[in-house]
């Protein structure tokens, strides 16, 4: 069955995309962007929908940023499938996939980067030195790229939502940042590209941080203000898994997600444990005071 739209599209070049935007935008067209590192998942879909809802020009972006890995980091073995990848979003209704490579996105040594201010040395900042800094640097360029257009950003990198939403205020980017909801496995696992990474084991016992989170929610809405407390509360779910290990548990406010005395308001729960070689995030909204 026809969708009426013509086929996906593939562009590898800066100037390219930006001569189909132009022609987009000439036509009075608007533009929806979905920036990842590639292999897709449902979650990603999401966002590729979304941006399909509410665009006329869906253009997904597909690119392994080495500037946001650190040494020792999993730059080398990050999975990577590009054929699979334009199967599924030409499925889920892209209209452009922009793959550039390293060399057309970083064609010298990069002597200007984004540096962030705090948001970016709390929760995953403080133990990825520089990682925020390199995804900043990454999505300014992305998004002086594509030009004006709403960005899809998944709330299950919170942080990164954060971040990227007050870089594109902080710097007047012509850009609409959209957070999105985070899609899940039946089990409460949050779809990620480093699931791939977990043994049959691992990926048995990794729910718990799913489970971590709801429970931290329900002390917070059965009036525990003491964020102490909660990220207790959390660590000691996670600690039920034998195979996870902690790296954070936190339970901050959702506008500076920094610590600040007593709960109140708008609290957002985060943690992050490593299963083996994989590292995953979640996080979960709540409402305190
Ligand atoms: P990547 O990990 O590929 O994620 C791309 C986008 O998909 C991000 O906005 C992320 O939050 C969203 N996403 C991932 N898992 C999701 C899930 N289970 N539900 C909903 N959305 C989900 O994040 C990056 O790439 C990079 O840092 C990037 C922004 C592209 C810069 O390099």
């Amino acid at each position: 069955m026809s969708t009426g739209r013509p086929a996906l599209e593939y562009e590898a070049t800066i100037r390219g995309l930006r001569a189909r935007l132009a022609e987009a935008r000439a036509a009075g067209l608007t533009v929806g962007f979905v920036p990842t590192m590639g292999f897709l998942h449902a979650g990603h879909c999401s966002l590729v929908e979304r941006a399909r809802a509410e665009n006329d020009v869906v253009v997904v972006s597909i690119f392994v940023n080495p500037l946001q890995f650190n040494p020792g980091e999993d730059l080398e073995d990050y999975p990577r499938d590009l054929d699979r990848d334009l199967e599924t979003c030409a499925k889920a209704g892209a209209d452009l996939v922009f793959v550039p490579d390293t060399q057309e996105m970083y064609p010298e040594p990069v002597a200007t980067t984004v540096r962030l201010g705090t948001l970016a040395d709390v929760l995953c900042g403080a133990s990825r030195a520089g990682h925020f800094d390199g995804v900043a640097t990454v999505v300014a360029k992305l998004f002086s790229i594509m030009g004006e257009c709403s960005a899809y950003f998944g709330e299950k990198d919170f942080q990164q939502l954060t971040i990227v939403s007050r870089m594109a205020a902080d710097l007047s980017l012509p850009v609409r940042v959209v957070g999105c909801g985070t899609v899940r496995e039946p089990d409460g696992l949050a779809l990620s590209s480093r699931n791939a990474y977990l043994s049959e084991a691992e990926r048995s016992q990794a729910p718990v941080l799913r489970r971590a989170l709801e429970a931290g929610a329900a002390l917070v809405q059965s009036g525990e203000t003491d964020p102490t407390a909660v990220e207790a509360e959390m660590a000691s779910v996670i600690a039920t898994a034998p195979l996870a290990e902690i790296d954070y548990t936190a339970a901050v406010p959702a506008s500076t997600l920094t610590a600040d005395g007593p709960l109140r308001g708008d609290v957002r729960l985060l943690a992050a444990v490593r299963f083996g070689k994989a590292r995953l995030i979640d996080n979960i909204g709540c409402r305190a005071g």
